[in-house]
């Protein structure tokens, strides 16, 4: 049996307008017992899988909370990836794929939760590659998606007088400003360069109970902690612009990256990598319509590694992957969603994941009035632009330290919108309230230093 995958879909389908992959699955879509269909495997390097056929079949039961279990009786782990898809760890293989969905017009989708695109297995150790999907024994109604678009994303943005001086009156925690490099702009570009122009969102998960000994572990971390200055020690690499691409995921994945190879060789080893890799080379992603840090810090450096921005410098544009075979590649090891899996994250295991191992990347719900942060501690206040309509997006970031001010717990975050941006390109935001869903779905992940 042969079967056509993701790629033949984006490959100037619809989906290439839009953001990260239009699947809409759900953590209840996905729980329940799975056919796995299998390729040949043995495979060195990934292999295309865009047709391949089925030599047998694996029966995976994927238990509440992150629980898969085959049919030998191996207990492993699996996680959802926002609604994208899932990754499963069982009986020493690996496995992720997206789920299936149809592009019905450019407003609509279906997706197909029971069942997923072709996607890649590996062994435990990267190694002995094979493709696969998997089809759900007890099939889930496919969901129609309907997304009209509310407004022109070609349309320009409009400067807004009004809308900063608003921000200002009403509130004191931080302020606002207007900045002039989004004067021509598009509302489509600075949609992407928040995150990606959105199309599925789902509601994000609530964060987790605090058990009594989580919350004392906690009690023990310092009551304001900062990588940019340990003792005087800078773990952080410098602020980049992602400029008008959705790659916002590739940099903090790519940061985080730079950073914990700081903190694990107590800074001799000082690297830049290069998230246009990441934009034209990964599969696990959307290029410069989005993807996330889980699959990218996480998976991608684990299965192909990052290259060194010399190696592929940053153009800012979808490209064909053409980083030289010739160049060092950092690879990473462990990576997950803190508190496990998707939907297991709190406040005080960030904490205790930042201040043990270094910078973990978050992603965030981004309102319009974030755009014009200049400083201070960011809690959004809910007024709207009228000017420029704005849809909420899912952008991807880095968290480096926390702390309080006035009585304030805050954030101390790297974003990736230029040094001129915020506070030199930081931004602080309110802790501890999962503000615009902060604390939701932070991804911690390990590189390997070469
Ligand atoms: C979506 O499709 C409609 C009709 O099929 C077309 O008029 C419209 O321009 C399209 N919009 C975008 C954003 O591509
Ligand atoms: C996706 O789902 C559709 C509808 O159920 C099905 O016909 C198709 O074979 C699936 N595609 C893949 C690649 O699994
Ligand atoms: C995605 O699914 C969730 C949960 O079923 C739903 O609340 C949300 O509205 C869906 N999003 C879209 C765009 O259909
Ligand atoms: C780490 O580097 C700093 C600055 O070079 C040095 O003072 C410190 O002793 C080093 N730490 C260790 C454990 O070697």
């Amino acid at each position: 049996m042969q079967r056509l995958g993701l790629l033949l879909l984006f490959c100037g389908g619809l989906g290439a307008v839009l953001g990260d992959t239009p699947a809409n699955c759900t953590y209840e879509d996905i729980r329940g017992t799975w056919i796995f269909h299998e390729g040949a495997s043995g495979y060195d390097e990934a292999p295309d899988c865009t047709g391949f056929d089925v030599k047998k079949t694996h029966t995976v039961e994927l238990l509440y909370p992150d629980v898969a279990q085959d049919e030998f009786g191996n207990q492993g782990f699996w996680t959802l990836i926002y609604n994208q898809g899932f990754e499963v760890v069982v009986g020493t293989r690996k496995y992720f794929a997206f789920s299936n969905f149809t592009v019905v017009s450019n407003t609509s989708v279906v997706s197909h939760c029971s069942s997923t695109f072709n996607g890649w297995s590996h062994d435990l150790m990267s190694r002995n590659w094979g493709c696969y999907f998997g089809v759900k024994t007890t099939l889930s109604v496919d969901k129609v998606s309907e997304h009209p678009r509310k407004f022109d994303l070609q349309r320009k943005y409009v400067a807004n007088e009004e809308f900063v001086s608003k921000i200002n009156s009403v509130q004191s925690l931080w302020e606002a400003t207007h900045y002039p490099e989004m004067y021509g702009w598009t509302l489509g570009d600075l949609q992407r360069r928040a995150g990606g122009i959105p199309q599925t969102a789902t509601p994000r998960p609530p964060t987790a109970p605090v058990s009594e000994e989580l919350r004392l572990a906690a009690s023990q971390l310092p009551d304001s902690f900062d990588w940019r200055d340990r003792d005087g020690e800078d773990f952080v690499s410098p602020i980049r612009n992602q400029g008008q691409c959705g790659s916002c995921y590739a940099f903090a994945s790519m940061a985080m990256m730079e950073s914990r190879l700081r903190v694990l060789t107590n800074n001799s080893l000082q690297v830049v990598l290069s998230p246009q890799d990441v934009v034209g080379c990964s599969e696990y992603s959307q290029g410069c319509e989005g993807g996330f840090p889980y699959l990218i810090a996480g998976k991608y450096a684990q299965d192909f590694g990052a290259v060194e921005e010399s190696c592929f410098p940053y153009t800012g544009k979808d490209s064909d992957c053409i980083s030289e075979t010739s160049c060092t590649r950092y690879y990473g090891t462990d990576y997950y969603y803190i508190g496990g899996y998707y939907g297991a994250c709190n406040e005080p295991q960030m904490r205790l994941e930042l201040v043990k191992n270094g910078p973990i990347a978050v992603s965030f719900e981004v309102l319009n009035d974030f755009m014009h942060y200049k400083g201070g501690i960011y809690r959004h206040t809910g007024l709207t632009d009228g000017f420029n309509p704005w849809e909420i997006t899912n952008h991807v970031v880095l968290v480096v330290g926390y702390g309080s001010e006035g009585g304030v717990p805050f954030w101390i975050v790297k974003n990736s919108w230029g040094e001129d941006w915020g506070e030199e390109g930081y931004f602080r935001i309110i802790r501890g309230v999962d503000e615009v869903s902060i604390e939701s779905m932070a991804v911690a992940a390990t590189p390997l230093v070469p």
